[in-house]
């Protein structure tokens, strides 16, 4: 038997138009009601994931770009996923459910308070992943805009005045005795004074204190100042990095070096490596979809293109496919990563064509090339991340219940017969069970 890991589910287009320009998706769920991110939450649930993620932007980016992100769906719009929280909770009994926050968008009392209520109402299973995106800024103020680094100092300036605020009622300020008839000490609760660089404030605050520990923090930023933020902060760490043994030992090394910096403890944060894994029922289904990869048809390079249009705010559908890409076409405003996943390592003068061909190919999860495989290929894969001490895995994709049974239909029971997937929840929540091993 193998190590358990922990297992989550990344929602990575938000809480959105899903199934939106995927014929397969078409089973006439409406996006914007509950009923098919419950359904998936209780099939999640069933199969003994931790938690699921789900993605935001507040924004939909640029004035002059807005068109390419919301023609085909694919950068908006975009609901709030915190608002979405209750109604997953309301439908599972085990399930963590971690909207995506950014401190731009909520002031730190009315997002102690929000998140405190939500941890109650949920038994102990919200989490929160955190992230720095500066491009919403102008929704918020006409303050200017804040760079890389100073936007994680203002989030964990944010982050420590909300945990000030969920511990400005002190242990024993909580009475509720009913034979004297006192609900709460209120000299035990702090006042809890904030004057910070970034934000202004005073506690105490007006939500009682929680039993079995604060929302878990996530976080997905992989800078050094991204993982420095995870070290001091976060109870679980998303990863995006090659799976080879080396990458993920030195991945794993450097939050852990970053939490030790911070007088934390290296299991205090569990690292999921994101994957988005096809799963086949045979090996020569598998390599058909490899070989048929490597020769995609434009119509599959079109829909490629539309995606980056979006990622990338620039429109890619109006090029050439046979001609140069010429990288000066991006603005400043542009992810310099993203631009580099698209281009690569290729010729300056490589068309268009070979940079979607490339996102467009696929690979064998056997020879580690990519992630088409069957269930035991990709348990085998997890299987070896665990020998190298990794925590978890988090699944990519849609959280449509058709995409969530094509996944896990196959994988969960061979997940489990080889004891690397859960089959019991302990009680306490989220937390709880992240700490469960
Ligand atoms: C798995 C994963 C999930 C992410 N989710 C979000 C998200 O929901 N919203 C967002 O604005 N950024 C998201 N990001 C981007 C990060 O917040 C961050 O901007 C990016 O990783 C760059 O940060 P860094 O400069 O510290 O590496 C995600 C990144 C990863 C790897």
């Amino acid at each position: 038997m193998s190590r358990p890991q922990h297992f989550g589910w990344f929602l990575a287009r938000g809480f959105g138009p899903q199934g939106w320009g995927y014929p397969a998706l078409d089973w006439d769920y409406d996006w914007t009601r509950p009923d098919v991110y419950q359904h998936a939450a209780r099939t999640l649930e069933q199969a003994g994931f931790d938690l699921v993620i789900i993605e935001d932007a507040p924004s939909l980016g640029s004035p002059s770009t807005i068109d390419l992100r919301v023609r085909h769906a694919f950068g908006g719009p975009k609901h709030d996923p915190l608002l979405l929280a209750p109604y997953l909770f309301q439908a599972t009994r085990h399930l963590g459910v971690v909207p995506t926050v950014n401190p731009a968008a909520y002031l730190p009392y009315t997002a102690a308070r929000q998140f405190a209520t939500l941890q109650h109402l949920s038994g102990h299973r919200l989490g929160l992943n955190v992230v720095t995106d500066t491009g919403s800024a102008r929704h918020f103020s006409d303050a200017a805009q804040l760079g890389h680094d100073e936007a994680y100092d203002r989030a964990e300036e944010w982050l420590s005045g909300i945990r000030a605020l969920w511990r400005s009622w002190d242990d024993g300020a909580l009475l509720a005795d009913r034979e004297t008839g006192v609900f709460a000490d209120g000299s035990r609760l702090r006042a809890t004074e904030h004057r910070g660089e970034y934000f202004a404030f005073d506690g105490p605050l007006n939500a009682v204190p929680f039993t079995d520990g604060d929302p878990a923090i996530v976080s997905p930023g992989g800078s050094g100042r991204g993982l420095g933020f995870a070290g001091a902060n976060s109870d679980v760490q998303l990863a995006l990095a090659p799976l080879h043994e080396k990458s993920v030992r030195e991945y794993r090394a450097k939050v852990h070096d970053a939490a030790l910096a911070k007088g934390r403890r290296p299991e205090d944060i569990k690292i999921l490596f994101a994957i988005q894994p096809v799963i086949t029922s045979s090996s020569e289904e598998a390599d058909r979809i490899v070989a048929a990869s490597a020769q995609p048809d434009d119509s599959a390079l079109v829909q490629i293109a539309r995606k980056q249009s979006s990622d990338l705010e620039t429109d890619l559908t109006s090029l050439d496919l046979d001609e140069p890409l010429d990288i000066s076409i991006f603005g400043a405003h542009v992810s310099r990563g993203s631009i580099q996943r698209l281009v690569g390592d290729r010729d300056q003068d490589a068309p268009l064509r070979a940079h979607l061909t490339a996102l467009a190919r696929t690979g064998r999860i056997t020879d580690r090339t990519g992630f088409v495989g069957t269930a035991h290929e990709f348990a085998d894969l997890i299987e070896e991340l665990g020998e190298w001490g990794n925590d978890g895995v988090l699944l990519w994709g849609d959280f449509h219940p058709v995409t969530l049974h094509r996944t896990l239909d196959e994988l969960v029971p061979v997940l489990r017969r080889r004891g690397i997937l859960r089959r019991e929840y302990a009680e306490g929540g989220l937390q709880t069970n992240l700490h469960q091993f």
